[in-house]
C-alpha cells in the first residue's frame, strides 16, 4: 500500500513526524508538500493530494492543516474523495469500517503527535465492512452525479 501525505504550513511539523513513522514501519509514501513552514494555502495542497488519490498514484491520503478542517473540506470537493477528519482512534477506525474513507485529515495544532500516530496506525489497519455500509456509501457517491 502506498500512502500520499500532504499539508499546509500549519500541518507541516506533524506531516514530517508522520513521515518518520511511515518510514520506520516500512510503509511507502509520497509527499505532496508543502515542504517548509512558509505560509501557503491549504486548498492547493488538499487538491493536489486528493487528485493523486483519485488518479491512483497512491492508495490512500493523509491531509494535515492547522485544524484539519480546511484541508478536509477542500479534499472532499474532489469527486470520489471521502476525507474523514479524525482526532480519536474510534472515529479513525469507523471512518474506514463504515464510511470507506480514502483520506484521513488531521489538525497539526489540535492533536498531540503520538496520538496522531495511533490514529494513523488504526486507520491504516482498518478494513471496510461493506454490506449495509456499502449501500450508504453508494448513496454518497450518487450525490456526486
Ligand atoms: C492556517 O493558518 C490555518 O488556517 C489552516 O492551517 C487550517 O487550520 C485551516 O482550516
Amino acid at each position: 500500500m502506498k500512502i500520499g501525505i500532504g499539508s499546509d504550513h500549519g500541518g507541516f511539523e506533524l506531516k514530517e513526524y508522520i513521515k518518520d513513522y511511515l518510514e520506520k514501519e516500512g510503509i511507502e509514501y509520497l509527499d505532496y508538500g508543502t515542504y517548509s513552514e512558509e505560509s501557503v494555502d491549504y486548498p492547493d495542497y488538499g487538491k493536489k493530494l486528493a487528485e493523486a488519490v483519485i488518479a491512483g498514484e497512491v492508495d490512500k491520503g493523509i491531509a494535515i492543516c492547522g485544524t484539519g478542517i480546511g484541508i478536509s473540506i477542500a479534499c472532499n470537493k474532489v469527486k470520489g474523495i471521502r476525507c474523514a477528519l479524525c482526532h480519536d482512534t474510534y472515529s479513525a477506525r469507523m471512518s474506514i469500517e463504515h464510511n470507506n474513507a480514502n483520506m484521513l485529515a488531521l489538525g497539526g495544532r489540535v492533536v498531540g503527535k503520538d496520538l496522531a500516530l495511533e490514529i494513523v496506525s488504526v486507520w491504516l489497519k482498518a478494513k471496510f465492512e461493506g454490506g449495509r455500509h456499502e449501500r450508504r456509501v453508494n448513496k454518497i457517491t450518487a450525490m456526486e452525479e
